[in-house]
């Protein structure tokens, strides 16, 4: 339950409650994933809220026991960056019981009762990849014969992997010349985005014309793989990620990385917001949506000093 500071003046006495927030986090895989932790954790020192978090460490498992712990605790307000999207509902339905509204962030359930989620907190991920697609249309329009693609997926089941890939997919569909040969899970981190490039190398390294990575660590990953296959990132093969971290823009001053789709991890001061209007009944939108932009390797440099994550 909600903390009490007790605040009193000559004559007059008032309890103020200070919010009490349970944060399931689902780890620490990427550049981004920290920016959001540290997000989140400012923007409730900010708020003045307490803030109980727990880091997953990329298991549904540790997340499920981290809300059944937040309930037991009657907090006031759950924030879940859900894992994956499926399997969800149990869990939700007892925060629901317990009367305890859940904010989900940076990533979306599907659950069969809607209303066991108050607001989603996050980016268009189908978006984000008809942006990635759009560039390498446009980037490869005065190019010649088939161009060969092949994909990073972020971790299995979670719906930035899964969009991600559907809103690229659309776009590079309007024209043949574009092809996925190669589609595998690298699970949004470096070392895994190392692993599977350096296969899809030893595979196909002749006929690989572009890597696309659902984020930038992956990219950055890949990135190692292809330099130590003897070729030229950025070059050789052109390099798109997502996210817009700082080491996508090191790469891209570097002239390793094409383009990076940005990718807000600064939720913190929204989320605070959304927090405190569910603690006190007042209606949310089903979606909080960020803006977010392009950054293609032309603009690295001068964006550079602005970048906050
Ligand atoms: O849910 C957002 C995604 O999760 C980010 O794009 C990725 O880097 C992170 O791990």
């Amino acid at each position: 339950m909600a903390a009490t500071l007790a605040l009193s003046t000559p004559g007059v006495s008032f309890a103020a409650k200070k919010l009490v927030i349970g944060f399931a986090q689902t780890g620490a895989e990427s550049e981004w994933r920290t920016a959001n932790t540290e997000s989140i954790k400012q923007a409730a020192k900010d708020a003045g809220v307490e803030l109980k978090f727990s880091d997953a460490q990329q298991k549904q498992e540790n997340q499920i026991k981290a809300l059944r712990s937040f309930i037991a605790q009657k907090v006031d307000v759950i924030i879940l960056a859900p894992l994956v999207t499926t399997g969800w509902d149990t869990v939700l339905m007892e925060a629901k019981r317990a009367k305890i509204p859940v904010i989900l962030e940076s990533r979306n359930v599907e659950v069969k009762d809607t209303s066991t989620w108050t607001t989603f907190v996050g980016s268009d991920f189908v978006e984000e990849g008809r942006r990635a697609a759009r560039w390498l249309l446009d980037h490869t329009k005065s190019t010649q014969g088939d161009v060969n693609i092949v994909e990073l997926q972020g971790t299995v089941g979670s719906d930035p992997a899964n969009d991600r890939k559907k809103g690229f997919e659309e776009v590079i569909k309007t024209n043949p010349r574009y092809k996925i040969i190669r589609s595998q899970t690298g699970d949004f981190t470096r070392a895994k985005g190392k692993e599977v490039m350096e296969a899809f190398l030893k595979a196909d390294a002749k006929k690989i014309n572009v890597l696309y990575a659902h984020n930038d660590d992956m990219a950055i990953g890949a990135i190692q793989a292809i330099e130590e296959a003897g070729l030229k990132p950025g070059k050789d093969i052109l390099v798109i990620g997502v996210d817009a971290v700082k080491g996508a823009f090191e790469a891209m001053i570097a002239g390793k990385m094409n383009v990076s789709v940005e990718c807000s991890p600064l939720l913190g001061p929204q989320l605070m917001e959304a927090a405190k209007k569910a603690a006190a009944g007042e209606p949310l939108p089903r979606w909080i949506k960020t803006i977010e932009g392009v950054f293609p390797a032309e603009v690295a440099a001068k964006e550079f000093p602005n970048r906050k994550y």
